[in-house]
């Protein structure tokens, strides 16, 4: 087996050593030459880079090399593999997203809604830098992609990158909620099949089958109704916010009963309750800013205060394990099955060509080959192409500097609907966006 060079983007991220732990139990599926860190955040990158140095050097030896820069051309000459996962703004612009919002009784979430065209207005501009970038340094290097809002970046990109056949984002949920379909059955997660369809954070399983070809998808329905839906992986099994929405799973099947919906339905499902239930000081980010970040980085500095990783407990997460295997099965043409995002194309027969969508596909080192959905029933097309629209009206808003298009964009999404509503929302975000985001122009009278 060849082994890879791999740069990870977004090294200061607090997924990091996650996917370091996870490249480590990984090696045989995917065995690495070196690892590079890049980062824009040289000293937020530092502090976890010097943790990775002592576990690498502990659990990986045969590693022949772990660098970390703020150079982008030290950081991505000769890579095979780029993964990344930035998130411009920061936390602290998440809090904003989420925040935001519910000034006005409406969703404030990361992804979904407003948020996530802001979150996506700001993304865009940066992940087109950074594809350009790695495009000029390495040029045949696979790009994997995580950043969010995956839907409106993955429709970015298409548009700005049309013939780029090795850029392919993904999203690890569809495969966190399969690691407690795995404890359902008793098995091991990469041993289950999806059937599944939809947009990033808005899609359903229609079926989970195993590699012998038997049907599990009335099992886990059942257990789901019967006996609840709980998070299993580990970065995510202890988080009460996590517990709360893998709860609604069992709601919505109960309501939807067809099929098994992505978590992120909540939103979309459920708006006024999820608003009911925020509290805008204590917002998700809030949250992850007290509770993981805090975490990661007190882990970081004891494992470097320490020089050994002994005292401290080190988890292998799905986030990790799932980029990895889909790298591993486009880098050897293992041709395994994972959910991933494609340009549709006939793949979801009664939806665009021009759909970036969210299916199955055969992963090989041509790339991701989608089976066939064929025509999905009238409730599911509806509610797809109504946030479909949204997502792609927030692109056309980033891409023609358009006030309307980003009015349009807020008014169609569920969780908004009232026009002078979107109108409040878009121009608070304006506000604070400032330094992130194109400058949004309304057309002029004479142009009306
Ligand atoms: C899942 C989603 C990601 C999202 C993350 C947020 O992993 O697939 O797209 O960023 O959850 O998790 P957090 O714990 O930060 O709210
Ligand atoms: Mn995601």
């Amino acid at each position: 087996m060849k082994k890879q060079n791999l740069v990870v983007v977004g090294g200061g991220s607090t997924y990091t050593i996650g996917m370091i732990m996870s490249l480590i139990a990984e090696k045989d599926q995917f065995p690495l030459k070196t690892i590079t860190f890049y980062d824009t955040d040289g000293e937020r990158q530092e502090q976890i880079a010097k943790a990775t140095d002592v576990i690498l050097r502990e659990k990986y030896p045969e590693l022949e090399k772990f660098s970390y820069t703020t150079d982008k051309e030290e950081a991505l000459s000769n890579a095979d593999f780029v993964f990344v996962q930035i998130r411009t703004g920061g936390l602290q612009m998440r809090e904003k997203d989420e925040q935001i919002p519910l000034r006005y009784d409406a969703v404030g979430q990361e992804t979904c809604g407003p948020g996530g065209m802001a979150y996506g207005l700001r993304s865009i501009g940066d992940m087109i830098d950074l594809v350009e970038d790695i495009r000029h340094y390495a040029p045949d290097a696979w790009i994997l992609n995580y950043t969010n809002p995956a839907a409106i970046v993955a429709e970015a990109l298409k548009r700005e990158f049309p013939n780029d056949k090795k850029l392919l984002n993904i999203c690890d949920m569809p495969a966190a909620i399969m690691v407690s379909y795995a404890g359902i059955l008793g098995k091991d997660v990469f041993e289950l099949v999806p059937e599944y369809f939809g947009l990033n954070h808005f899609g359903w399983f229609t079926g989970i089958y195993d590699k012998d070809g038997n049907d599990h998808t009335q099992t886990i329905k059942r257990a789901i109704t019967e006996d609840g839906f709980i998070p299993e992986d580990a970065e995510i099994a202890n988080d009460p916010s996590w517990i709360k929405t893998f709860k609604q799973v069992e709601r919505m099947v109960n309501d939807f009963p067809d099929y098994l919906p992505n978590t992120y339905l909540q939103y979309y499902l459920y708006p006024t309750e999820m608003v009911q239930k925020e509290d805008p000081d204590n917002t998700r980010a809030r949250q992850v800013i007290n509770g993981r970040q805090e975490r990661v980085h007190a882990l970081a500095d004891q494992i470097v205060k320490d020089g050994t990783t002994e005292n401290v407990e080190l988890e292998v997460d799905i986030h990790g394990r799932y980029m990895i295997r889909v790298a591993a099965s486009m880098a050897y043409n293992n041709g395994d099955i994972f959910i991933v995002m494609v340009e549709n194309n006939g793949t979801i027969a009664n939806l665009p060509d021009d759909a970036m969508v969210e299916v199955p596909a055969m992963m090989t080192n041509r790339g991701p080959k989608p089976f066939a959905v064929g025509h999905i029933p009238t409730f599911y097309k509806g509610l797809i192409e109504g946030q479909l629209a949204y997502e792609k009206l927030v692109v056309d808003a980033y891409f023609e500097n358009s006030y309307e298009k980003a009015l349009q964009a807020l008014t169609l999404n569920r969780t908004v609907v009232d026009a002078p509503v979107a109108r409040q929302i878009l121009d608070d975000l304006i506000d604070a966006n400032k330094e992130y985001w194109p400058d949004l122009h309304k057309r002029s009278k004479e142009a009306v």
